[in-house]
């Protein structure tokens, strides 16, 4: 190897290293940034706009996590990424927390921390208008659609439904009004707006079959120092109205579009 190549490769490979320390090209961040992870296929919780609150982000998470930050004197920052791998990333320290319209599920608190809860939810159907499902069971004999890896899915599994899973939302709303499915188990807030967009669907609710949901923010397991400071946060935006505000704030835009 010549010596200026030599050079070269030793410079690139100090530049990366510098990279992996000071996070830059996107990872978890040192000192004053929180670097959030999400999947901005999930409106009103997130979404990308051409105007958003972080960025090209919004959403009432995205709000949410920018007054997280705020209030600790800090800037928020996003890294999209598929729901799947949000629990891998922020395993890795390639983020410092999921906001993400995520449920607080056991499973997930074996792997991580979750914050306070700041928004309840529930797993809804949506089917077409004329659809005779009227409940959880009505689906044993129906194509059911679903979000792979959001609690939907696992609720289906539970069921010991058969189904098909999407890597979207829309995609599987998409199924259903072309009529390849017969309902999509989702989020409601999420399902709302998608009740909204399209024309022909309705939403059917089964509060015996469907648990409620507490969306929660995860950090790595022990980060009390941050977990700390998004508690504190979201404790304050509880109290004084801020989430409720968001959540409405966000629903009306929902439908509004
Ligand atoms: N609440 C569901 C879950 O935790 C769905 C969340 C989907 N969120 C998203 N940003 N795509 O599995």
């Amino acid at each position: 190897m010549k010596k200026t190549t030599k050079l070269l490769t030793v410079t690139l490979a100090m530049v990366m290293a510098a990279c992996t320390l000071t996070a830059c090209g996107g990872g978890a961040s040192e000192g004053n940034t929180i670097t959030f992870g999400t999947n901005a296929e999930f409106p009103p919780f997130e979404y990308v706009t051409s105007n958003g609150v972080i960025g090209e982000y919004d959403g009432i998470d995205m709000a949410i996590a920018k007054q997280i930050a705020e209030s600790n004197g800090m800037t928020a920052a996003v890294e999209n990424m598929e729901f799947d791998s949000l629990l891998v990333a922020l395993q890795n320290g390639q983020i410092d927390a999921v906001i993400a319209g995520m449920t607080a599920t056991d499973e997930r608190r074996e792997t991580v921390d979750f914050s306070t809860t700041y928004y309840t939810a529930t797993q809804v159907m949506i089917v077409k208008e004329d659809s005779d499902i009227a409940a959880a069971t009505d689906m044993a004999d129906k194509k059911i659609c679903v979000v792979q890896g959001y609690t939907g899915e696992i609720c289906v599994q539970n069921m010991g439904y058969s189904y098909e899973a999407f890597k979207k939302g829309t995609e599987a709303v998409l199924e259903l009004v072309n009529g390849k499915c017969d309902v999509v188990v989702i989020d409601s807030a999420t399902a709302q707006k998608y009740v909204g967009d399209n024309e022909g669907l309705k939403i059917v609710e089964d509060p015996s079959a469907f648990e409620s949901e507490e969306y929660a923010i995860a950090v790595q397991k022990g980060n009390t120092e941050l977990l700390d400071k998004i508690n504190s946060s979201i404790d304050k935006m509880l109290a004084d109205g801020t989430v409720n505000e968001l959540a409405v704030k966000y629903t009306e835009e929902a439908t509004a579009e």
